[in-house]
């Protein structure tokens, strides 16, 4: 069943101050998905965290934020259980920066967090590398992107997030887990969002971890079965994994597919007459197991 007009179930605002740099993050659209989730919501769970788009924009009553990425996951529990070592971490690694210590202080962070994969470093990785894709090698795990040509936000700039970041996440406990034993936690009246890898180039980007559709698929179908609601991302393009692995959906599983406005893209269309410019909205995709 297709519903684009689905009515929010609940009014979340726009958030767009992301405290991480992450491909894939879902900050620009964070609230039109926050805004699908059901007014009755129990606890909230984001089992592929990485930037916590949805959940920093949701900041939920009572939450659980997870992600299999070990510096990563320091960072969030970090931010919850120190925020102004959070804040010190960044300042720490921006000291001294000008355009010609750039590199310098970057490459020294890399280094760093190469040696001995961390949190402190890849706060500050994430903030500065080229096009914040932060990329790992697949044999070894090595953080290979190379330095970003925009200058890093301040260090008072950056503790004004943390602040907001982390009050927003006062009532979220952060995990290092793999989906599948999130999904254990999550209880009949919960709702459950998940964002997952969707190819196997994006796999690489997060560190070559192990994801299986299939085993997603069946998570779903579990929780859905004990009363969980679950709401799931996936993008619109062919070439996505998951895109292929919908016919293997069992039918009964979603109930809902909403496309999520993202913004308009200006289309420049050439006609007869004369050049036009038309908006084109961009869309993306979020499959629910419930219907309202
Ligand atoms: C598309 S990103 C999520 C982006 C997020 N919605 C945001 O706004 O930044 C997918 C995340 O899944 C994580 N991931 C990959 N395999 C996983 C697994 N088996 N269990 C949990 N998380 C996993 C990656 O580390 C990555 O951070």
């Amino acid at each position: 069943m297709t519903l684009p007009d689905l009515k929010p179930q609940r009014v979340v605002a726009p958030f767009k101050s992301q405290l991480l740099k992450w491909i894939g993050n879902k900050q620009r659209m964070a609230h039109s998905i926050a805004n699908l989730f059901p007014g009755d919501m129990q606890a909230y769970h984001e089992v592929f965290l990485g930037s916590g788009a949805v959940l920093g924009t949701l900041a939920p009553e009572r939450g659980y934020g997870s992600d299999v990425l070990p510096p990563l996951m320091e960072i969030w529990r970090t931010l919850s259980a120190d925020p102004e070592l959070v804040k010190r971490w960044y300042a720490e690694r921006r000291e001294g920066w000008t355009p010609e210590t750039k590199l310098e202080l970057y490459e020294r962070a890399r280094a760093s967090f190469n040696a001995n994969p961390n949190g402190a470093d890849l706060l500050y990785l994430c903030r500065t590398c080229y096009g914040g894709v932060v990329r790992f090698r697949k044999g070894d795990g090595y953080m290979s992107t190379p330095c970003g040509v925009h200058s890093p936000m301040p260090a008072d700039n950056f503790a004004a997030r943390v602040d907001q970041w982390a009050f927003r996440t006062r009532n979220v406990q952060f995990d290092l887990m793999d989906f599948r034993q999130a999904f254990e936690r999550a209880e009949s009246g919960d709702v459950v969002y998940c964002d997952p890898p969707y190819t196997d180039s994006q796999t690489i980007l997060y560190g070559a971890q192990a994801f299986n559709l299939h085993d997603l698929i069946e998570q779903i179908d579990v929780a859905k079965s004990r009363g969980v609601r679950v709401a799931l991302s996936i993008d619109g393009t062919k070439k996505s994994g998951l895109h292929t692995v919908l016919h293997d959906f069992p039918e009964h599983l979603f109930e809902t597919e909403v496309a999520v406005t993202v913004g308009r893209s200006m289309l420049r269309r050439f006609q007869m007459g004369g050049e036009t410019l038309e908006s084109e909205v961009v869309h993306d995709r979020l499959l629910l197991t419930y219907a309202e």
